[in-house]
C-alpha cells in the first residue's frame, strides 16, 4: 500500500505516522497546500518526498485537485491519510479515491465537527473527550467512523486536554493505519 499524507500545517501527525513500522504499508510522499507549513521542515528530516501545492497558484479548487490528482497517479497512490490537512477534499480527489481517504478528528465525532474542535467541546464542558479516525466523504467530518478513543477531562486544564487529545492522537492513527493498510 502506497500511502500519501496530506497536512497543511505543524505535520505532527505526519511524523508520527512515519516513525512507525509497518510491512507493507509505504509513506511514500507529503502533499501540502501550505508553503509555509511546518511539516515541510519534519519531510526533510523524515527523508519523505515533499511536495508543495501553494493553493493561490490554481484558479479554483477543481484545478488544484487535478493537479494533486496527476501526481497521486504518478506516485501510485494507493491510500490517502488526512493529517491537519484544512480543505475540503473536493470531488476530483473523492472521485478518485472513495473509500481511500480517511481523516483523523480531534472530538467524538458526531460532535463537534470542524475547527477548533478541542476547545468547542472543552468550552462546552463535556465530560468525555477524545479522538476520531473516520473515512472522508463530501460532508466535513462525518463519514463512517473507524476507531475512536476517549478519556474523563476531570479537572485537566485546557492545555492539559490539548496534550493528552495530541499524545492520543500519535498512538491512534498509526496504528489505525498499522491495522487496516499494512497488508
Ligand atoms: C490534529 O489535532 C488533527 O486531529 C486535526 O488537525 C491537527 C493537526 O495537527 N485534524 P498536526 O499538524 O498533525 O500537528
Amino acid at each position: 500500500m502506497r500511502i500519501a499524507v496530506f497536512a497543511s500545517g505543524n505535520g505532527s501527525n505526519f511524523e508520527a505516522i512515519v516513525r512507525k513500522k509497518y510491512q507493507k504499508a509505504e509513506i511514500v510522499l507529503l502533499v501540502t497546500d501550505n508553503k509555509n507549513a511546518y511539516c515541510i521542515e519534519r519531510s526533510r528530516r523524515l527523508k519523505i518526498p515533499c511536495r508543495i501545492f501553494p493553493y493561490n497558484d490554481y484558479q479554483n479548487k477543481q484545478d488544484y485537485e487535478i493537479a494533486v490528482l496527476r501526481l497521486l497517479k504518478k506516485e501510485n497512490i494507493d491510500i490517502i491519510v488526512l493529517a491537519g490537512y484544512m480543505r475540503i477534499i473536493g470531488s476530483v480527489i473523492l472521485d478518485a479515491y472513495r473509500n481511500k481517504i480517511i481523516n483523523i478528528h480531534p472530538s467524538l465525532l458526531p460532535a463537534f465537527k470542524g475547527r477548533n474542535a478541542i476547545k468547542q467541546a472543552y468550552d462546552y464542558g463535556v465530560k468525555i473527550i477524545g479522538v476520531s479516525v473516520h473515512y472522508v466523504t463530501a460532508e466535513v467530518d462525518a463519514g463512517k467512523i473507524i476507531a475512536q478513543e476517549s478519556f474523563r477531562i476531570g479537572n485537566r486544564s485546557f492545555e492539559e486536554v490539548e496534550a493528552k487529545i495530541h499524545r492520543i492522537e500519535h498512538r491512534l492513527y498509526p496504528r489505525v493505519i498499522k491495522k487496516f493498510f499494512d497488508k
